[in-house]
């Protein structure tokens, strides 16, 4: 089953809980939320104190997509906030290795981002480690930007790589520019989690968006 993971990047952050709760109703399965450092990339957003809000919200799972350098001094106030899911960039860990054991031991599972710019095939190696492989499909750092056809090559390699090494239980995720017109193609690929930001909380009725997403998945591509 592929899952909606609504993200709260684009919400009306004056009324989180009602937006997550709007989610919900349309059927979201997770809840992403962007922490953004100003270094990494050039935005900033929200730290543990949100996802600690955004926990108090919803019993949905959270997924929180650290957009940071160091994000290593930081895993365990994210854990302790609530998130279950925790993604790092695999172009901010020197130690990858180190920091999705990390993760897993704070009991959070662990997820490893890739930029577009950076090959799939530098995660060989973290692979049986990890329980999430985020292919973003736009260069991190806003929502609202187009999204890159080309990556989505990316994910095809590596859920074949996935199947080759048996490893089927890791969720590939892909994030950004992700619609109603760009869903069923990320699926084709292989994408078992889809991030929406703008698609979801940007225009019209929250529910609805979800809805919309969710259905463009029944018509084949
Ligand atoms: C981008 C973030 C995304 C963002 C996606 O850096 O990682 O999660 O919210 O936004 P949309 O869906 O609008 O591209
Ligand atoms: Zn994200």
């Amino acid at each position: 089953m592929t899952r909606i993971a609504p993200s709260l990047l684009s919400a009306d952050f004056t009324r989180l809980a009602e937006q997550i709760a709007q989610s919900e109703a349309g059927g979201a399965d997770w809840i992403h939320v962007d922490v953004m450092d100003g270094h990494f990339v050039p935005n900033i957003t929200v730290g543990p104190l949100v996802v600690e809000a955004a926990r108090r919200s919803t019993k949905l799972p959270l997924d929180v997509h650290l957009m940071m350098e160091d994000p290593d001094r930081f895993l365990a106030q994210f854990v302790s906030a609530g998130a279950n899911w925790l993604t790092v960039h695999q172009e901010t860990c020197p130690h990858l290795h180190r920091t999705v054991q990390q993760i897993r031991e704070l009991g959070a599972r662990p997820g490893v981002a890739i930029n577009p710019a950076t090959p799939v095939e530098t995660l060989i190696d973290i692979l049986p480690f990890v329980d999430l492989v985020l292919v973003m499909t736009v260069n991190p750092g806003f929502g609202g930007q187009s999204f890159i056809p080309e990556c989505l090559s990316k994910v095809t390699r590596l859920a074949r790589r996935l199947a080759e090494h048996g490893l089927t239980g890791v969720e590939i995720e892909v994030d950004g520019g992700i619609d109603s017109q760009t869903a069923p193609a990320a699926v084709a690929a292989g994408a078992s989690v889809l991030v929406a930001g703008s698609a979801v909380f940007s225009h019209g009725s929250i529910p609805d968006n979800v809805q919309a997403i969710r259905r463009s998945l029944a018509v084949e591509v």
